[in-house]
C-alpha cells in the first residue's frame, strides 16, 4: 500500500542518493504521499518558474499532469531531463483541443477575414503543440493566476482572442475582471463551429473546453453551503463554470486559494471549490479555521491522483541506479515555439 513505511524510506533514500542532481516539483493537487517529497511545491505558473530554476539538477520529477512537464521540458536547457513518474496522468480538458482542430479553427477565422486581428491564448492546460501553435500565431499562454494579465496583453496586439481550451477560465476572465459581457463571447464548438458571422461579432472566441473535475461544482452547491453554514466564504478556482464564481467571494488559482485561507482569521468558515486533495491538506494545515469542501459529490482528479508513492519510489529509485524512466520529451520546433508562447507569458509584469 501506498502509505506502507517501507515505501516513505525508499523513496527517502533515493532522493538521499541523487542529492543535488535532483529536483522534484509538486502541484498543489498531488497526492499527501507524494507532496511530503516535493523541493517547491506550486500552482501551475510557479511550476512553470521553478523549473527554469535548478538548472543544475540533472533529473527534474515533475509530480503532477502531462502538460505541466511537457511545459518544464521546453522551458529547461538541453541536458536536463524531465520525468513523469506514471505517463497515464493526462488531464481531460488539455485533451479536448487536438492540434488539427485547432489549424482548422484557425482557417475558419481566415476565411471569415479575421485572424490577422485575431490573438491565440492558450491555458497552460494544452498540450506542447497548441502551444507552439499560439507562438507561431504571435499568441501566448497563460495560467489561472495571470489571465487577465495575458488578455489585457493580448486586446493591445489585436481586436479579437481565441481562448484554449477552457471557455470557463476565458469567459470568468473576460466578463468577471475585464467587463465584457457574455455577448462579447461565442463559444467555438470544433465539431459544430459557430457561422463565420458569429465570430466576426465575438471579442472573445472560447474553445468547447472544460475541467471535468472543476465542471462539477453547481451554483446549487453554492446556495447550500451558505444554508449549511451561515457566513461561510466560497472561494472558488476560475476552471468552475461562471454561474459558480458568480456566486462565490473569491475566485484564484490554487496558490492564491492557500495564502486566502493563510491569512484568514481563525475561527472564519471556508468552503472551497477546487480539487479535493489540495481541500483536505488545507483543512489540515488550518485546524483553526472551518474547511470543507464545496460539494461532496465531487471527487479527486483521478488523472493527478495517478502519481502515487509506488510511482515515484519507481522513477527515483531507477533514476539512482542511472536509468532513466518516462522521460517527457519536446521536439526541437514544437518546443521552440511553444517556449515563444511561454517566455512571453513570463514576461508579463
Ligand atoms: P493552478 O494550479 O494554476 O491554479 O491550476 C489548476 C489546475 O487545474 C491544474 O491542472
Ligand atoms: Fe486537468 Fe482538471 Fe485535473 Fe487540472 S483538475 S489536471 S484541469 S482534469
Amino acid at each position: 500500500p501506498a502509505s506502507d513505511p517501507g515505501l516513505v524510506e525508499r523513496a527517502r533514500k533515493a532522493k538521499e542518493a541523487l542529492g543535488d542532481k535532483l529536483f522534484v516539483l509538486g502541484h498543489h493537487y498531488q497526492r499527501d504521499e507524494v507532496i511530503q517529497f516535493a523541493d517547491v511545491t506550486g500552482d501551475s505558473f510557479k511550476l512553470a518558474q521553478q523549473a527554469a530554476a535548478r538548472p543544475e539538477a540533472e533529473y527534474i520529477v515533475f509530480c503532477g499532469v502531462h502538460f505541466m512537464a511537457e511545459s518544464a521540458d521546453i522551458l529547461t536547457n538541453d541536458s536536463q531531463k524531465v520525468i513523469l513518474p506514471d505517463m497515464a496522468a493526462g488531464c481531460s480538458m488539455a485533451d479536448m483541443a487536438t492540434f488539427d482542430q485547432v489549424e482548422e479553427a484557425w482557417e475558419l477565422l481566415e476565411e471569415a477575414g479575421i485572424a490577422d486581428i485575431t490573438v491565440p491564448i492558450t491555458y497552460m492546460n494544452s498540450s506542447a503543440d497548441i502551444k507552439a501553435f499560439c507562438g507561431r500565431h504571435g499568441g501566448a499562454v497563460c495560467t489561472s493566476s495571470n489571465a487577465k494579465r495575458a488578455l489585457e496583453w493580448a486586446f493591445e496586439q489585436g481586436q479579437k482572442v481565441l481562448f484554449l481550451p477552457d471557455q470557463h477560465l476565458g469567459r470568468n476572465t473576460a466578463v468577471l475582471e475585464m467587463g465584457m459581457s457574455l455577448e462579447d463571447c461565442v463559444v467555438y464548438n470544433p465539431h459544430r463551429p459557430p457561422s463565420a458571422d458569429e465570430l466576426r461579432r465575438a471579442k472573445m472566441i472560447l474553445w468547447k473546453g472544460h475541467c471535468s473535475v472543476h465542471g462539477r461544482f453547481t451554483a446549487e452547491s453554492v446556495d447550500d453551503v451558505r444554508t449549511r453554514i451561515p457566513g461561510v466564504n466560497v472561494l472558488v478556482h476560475p476552471e468552475c463554470k461562471h454561474e459558480v464564481v458568480l456566486k462565490a467571494d473569491y475566485v484564484g488559482s490554487t496558490e492564491y486559494i492557500i495564502k486566502k485561507l493563510e491569512a484568514a482569521p481563525a475561527g472564519s468558515q471556508w468552503a472551497i471549490g477546487t480539487e479535493l486533495n489540495l481541500v483536505k491538506r488545507l483543512a489540515q494545515m488550518f485546524p483553526d479555521k472551518g474547511v470543507s469542501f464545496l460539494d461532496k459529490t465531487v471527487c479527486y482528479c483521478s488523472t493527478m491522483n495517478r502519481i502515487d508513492l509506488p510511482h515515484l519510489v519507481w522513477a527515483l529509485e531507477s533514476l539512482a541506479l542511472g536509468e532513466v524512466v518516462n522521460q517527457i520529451t519536446v521536439d526541437a520546433d514544437t518546443t521552440h515555439w511553444a517556449k515563444v508562447a511561454l517566455e512571453r507569458m513570463l514576461a508579463l509584469p
